[in-house]
């Protein structure tokens, strides 16, 4: 059998195969005030049930005022713990491992949902655009570790800092975006000083058990960068890379021809040679051999499905029992779930044969 159905132990966690669910937000299902909804629990309890070993729950925002959108999940309250505990029990109910994703968008807050935008820098294509003072970063970072306490009283085992995409973390990471000249620019050092501060402050604040995962830029901007980026963060000694891609402003490298996969999961490859983190490697990997092979030949400690697991949330058990999986049919120009969830092809023809 493929070591994909193999175990791994992070910390105390047993995680019972090697397909993590990774972050997906719900565009729609959340309310104003950052809550989660019905609809998100019975996603995720389906998801559970379908037998990922590591679910890694929606960017969610760390403040008001850093949202991407306005439906996107908040865990800027106290009051969002108990609307998060359902959806930790559920996964817990079915052996699986779950982390909250925290997020800040930084330069990319949508307009209307904060007065200024915040970031490293201020570019002056972005309107209202302020670069961040020192004593604004230390505010940050204990609302980053705040939001941490919260998701571990929430019952969540870790999580992740969504340090990719060109994000707010990812922002200070990344030379093109970052220009400031004190202790958080210059240096690739200096760039990641503040994800390292939020790092040594969730693990003063949170259990020894609680798991402390990066996605990270592979591509931030350069493949190189991405390198140097992953070597700082193993040294904090954190628990999961997950390597993904650095958005608009990133370089993509070159692959080569007998690589099976794109350059997004290439990039997680190459990262995993310079650490010793667990590497999640991620992008369209999509069936059960490519995500076997990954594993099998050890260029990543595990595989994350997403529009697979949201076309067919029995992906793991079907790929286990080797039956037919329902698979993504990879929309272009984009995936319909950026408008809303419901509008994805594959579950709109569930739902009509069901209603058969
Ligand atoms: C609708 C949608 C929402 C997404 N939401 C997030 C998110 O909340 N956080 C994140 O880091 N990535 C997000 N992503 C990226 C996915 O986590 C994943 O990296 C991407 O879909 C590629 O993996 P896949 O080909 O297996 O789907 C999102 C992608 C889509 C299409
Ligand atoms: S909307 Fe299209 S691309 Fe997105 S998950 Fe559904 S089938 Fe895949």
């Amino acid at each position: 059998m493929s070591t994909l159905f193999s175990t791994y132990k992070i910390k105390s966690h047993t995680i019972k195969n090697r397909v993590v669910f990774p972050p997906f937000v719900n565009f729609g299902w959340s309310d104003d005030n950052g809550n989660v909804s019905e609809k998100h629990l019975a996603q995720y309890e389906a998801i559970a049930k379908g037998g990922a070993g590591l679910i890694i729950v929606e960017a969610t925002c760390i403040l008001k005022d850093g949202r991407i959108f306005s439906y996107q999940p908040g865990i800027w309250s106290d009051e969002h713990i108990e609307n998060f505990r359902p959806i930790t029990k559920a996964c817990h109910k079915h052996n699986a491992v779950v982390l909250l994703q925290i997020h800040h968008a930084g330069l990319a807050t949508r307009k209307g949902l904060s007065e200024k935008v915040v970031g490293p820098s201020a570019p002056e294509e972005i309107e209202r655009s302020h670069a961040l003072t020192v004593n604004e970063i230390n505010q940050l970072k204990n609302d980053f570790i705040a939001a941490a306490i919260r998701a571990e009283n929430a019952g969540f085992d870790g999580i992740e800092l969504h340090g990719a995409h060109g994000y707010l973390l990812s922002q200070f990471a990344n030379s093109v975006v970052n220009n400031r000249t004190d202790e958080y620019g210059g240096s690739h050092e200096n760039r990641l000083r503040f994800a390292k501060e939020i790092i040594k402050g969730i693990k003063q604040a949170t259990k020894s058990n609680f798991i402390i995962g990066y996605r990270m830029s592979g591509n931030s901007p350069t493949l190189a960068d991405g390198i140097e980026v992953a070597k700082i963060l193993d040294k904090e000694n954190i628990d999961l890379l997950h390597v993904s891609h650095g958005g608009e402003k990133g370089i993509i490298p070159e692959v080569p021809s007998d690589f099976p996969n794109n350059w997004i999961v290439y990039c997680g490859t190459e990262i995993k040679k310079h650490v010793y983190t667990p590497i999640i490697v991620v992008n369209e990997i999509s069936t059960p051999e490519r995500a076997s092979w990954l594993i099998d030949n050890g260029y990543a400690n595990f595989t994350a499905i997403g529009r697979d697991i949201l076309c067919d949330y029995e992906w793991v058990n079907k790929a286990q029992r080797n039956e037919k999986i329902d698979f993504c049919i990879s929309c272009k120009p984009k995936c319909k779930r950026y408008v809303k969830p419901e509008s994805c092809p594959i579950i709109i023809g569930k739902s009509r044969k069901e209603a058969l």
